[in-house]
């Protein structure tokens, strides 16, 4: 059994995060529950900071928050001085109620509306990631509009996408983020804006993938990128301040996983990006990355209780949770896989091999195919790890089940994060229907 971060057993045989009985957890909050980490999100964050500051160089690390947002969670980052990645008015909005520091904030999407763009610059956020050229018009009409200055990445797909073990360079890449940055596209966008009174390229931005456990795309990501950068000090005499890399460092889900440290794929871009300056002789941008899933990937586990379990003879014994895919859509998605144990029975064998079910009307609603257990009972607790990542974001009221509440536990302390939906809140966007007679509409 692997436990996460400040995960421990206590006396009582029950499963302990941050210094807090989750059974203790589960009676005050009830189930299904989402409980993070805090301790293990700091850690996180500090590791990548830190390699930055022990290779000397100038960096942000912005949390990619797509993989889990909420205030509360941005107040930590808050906290912890990370920058943030926001996709959305919505994500942008959550970060202004938060307080968030609106010049570490950076903005991305593949079609940001002007409604969107607008109320980025009303914030006057710290950068727009620019993805295509719809998106220069509307950021170059609102600044001038509004005389107001605004900082911008160009975001570039280098031709390297990578996957968990694997990556592919292709010449050309076949993505719906970006400018291709072989064919054109990438010198065009920058020919259009180098020279804005009020648009400033800041540098060039690419994400190549999730779930990455090999360093090597990285650093031909950093390569292509650098020679591109290299290539406009020629033409056009323009120093690119900052070089951003994207997110996708991968974390371990089961134990096939085998992730790397995070300061590792820091140091393998970093040496890339060094040498390169070195040996070219140009300025050492500031480099930015945005991890998501690995600052909140396992600082999550999630609480469920058993309900009603089923024998299919010779074949399996499912085991049905009071959530599932709503609270956690990645294994019918994505063929995800976790792990679990018994939260109740940390010190009894967990050597039960049973199928735990979500209790949403889909077959496909498992959430572990092959779960090693504590012989189960109705009432157990089942917690299953590594779920902090894009289980709540991705979150549904599929069948009209309310969505889990999520605390943080941190020090032996926990704090209510988002509430549990209510029945009310379920119906709170329905309008009744309205009886008229043919004729009657307007
Ligand atoms: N930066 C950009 C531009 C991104 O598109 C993403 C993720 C990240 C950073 C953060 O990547 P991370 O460090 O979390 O891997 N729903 C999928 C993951 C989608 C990732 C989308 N972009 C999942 O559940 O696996």
């Amino acid at each position: 059994m692997h436990l996460y971060g400040t995960q421990s057993v206590n006396e009582k045989g029950h499963l302990v995060i941050g210094g807090v009985d989750s059974i203790e957890l589960v009676n005050t909050y009830q189930t299904p529950l989402i409980v993070y980490d805090i301790e293990l999100f700091r850690k996180r964050a500090r590791a990548f900071k830190e390699t930055f500051q022990a290779e000397g160089i100038q960096a942000e690390v912005a949390y990619a928050s797509k993989a889990f947002s909420s205030i509360a969670i941005y107040e930590v980052a808050k906290e912890e001085g990370l920058s943030l990645d926001v996709v959305s008015g919505g994500e942008l909005y959550t970060a202004v109620q938060a307080g968030f520091p609106r010049e570490r904030i950076h903005f991305h999407g593949n079609n940001k509306s002007f409604e969107e763009l607008t109320y980025a610059f009303s914030e006057e956020i710290g950068c727009i990631v620019i993805d295509n050229f719809l998106e220069i018009d509307l950021i170059q009409q609102i600044a001038y509009e509004r005389k107001q200055e605004m900082n911008v990445l160009i975001r570039v797909t280098p031709g390297v996408e990578a996957s968990t073990h694997d990556y592919i360079t292709t010449g050309q890449e076949d993505s719906k983020f970006g400018f291709d940055l072989k064919n054109g596209q990438t010198d065009d966008a920058f020919y259009q804006l180098h020279n804005d009174p009020y648009v400033k390229v800041l540098g060039m931005h690419c994400h190549i993938g999730s779930q990455i456990f090999e360093t090597t795309a990285f650093r031909y990501a950093a390569e292509a990128l650098m020679e591109k950068m290299i290539a406009w000090r020629e033409q056009y005499d323009f120093i690119c301040p900052v070089l951003n890399l994207g997110g996708g460092f991968g974390i371990r889900y089961t134990e096939e996983d085998t992730p790397l440290a995070p300061e590792k794929y820091v140091e393998e871009m970093a040496r890339v990006v060094l040498s390169m300056t070195r040996e070219y002789q140009y300025p050492m941008p500031e480099i930015w990355i945005e991890p998501g899933r690995s600052l909140v990937g396992d600082a999550g586990t999630t609480l469920y209780k058993v309900g009603s379990m089923k024998e299919v003879p010779n074949t399996r014994t499912y085991v049905a949770v009071d959530g599932g895919m709503s609270d956690n859509i990645r294994p019918a998605l994505y063929d995800a896989e976790y792990t679990a144990v018994t939260a109740n029975k940390m010190t009894e064998p967990q050597h039960t091999i049973v199928t735990l079910a979500g209790k949403c009307c889909e077959s496909g609603d498992k959430l572990i195919e092959q779960a090693s257990i504590a012989e189960p009972e109705q009432g157990d607790i089942i917690a299953t790890f590594c779920t902090g990542a894009y289980s709540y974001s991705m979150a549904s009221n599929y069948n009209r089940l309310p969505r889990p509440a999520v605390v943080f536990v941190e020090n032996g302390d926990h704090q209510l994060a988002i509430r549990r939906e209510t029945y009310e809140d379920l119906t709170r966007l329905d309008v009744p229907f309205q009886t008229v007679k043919r004729g009657d509409r307007v």
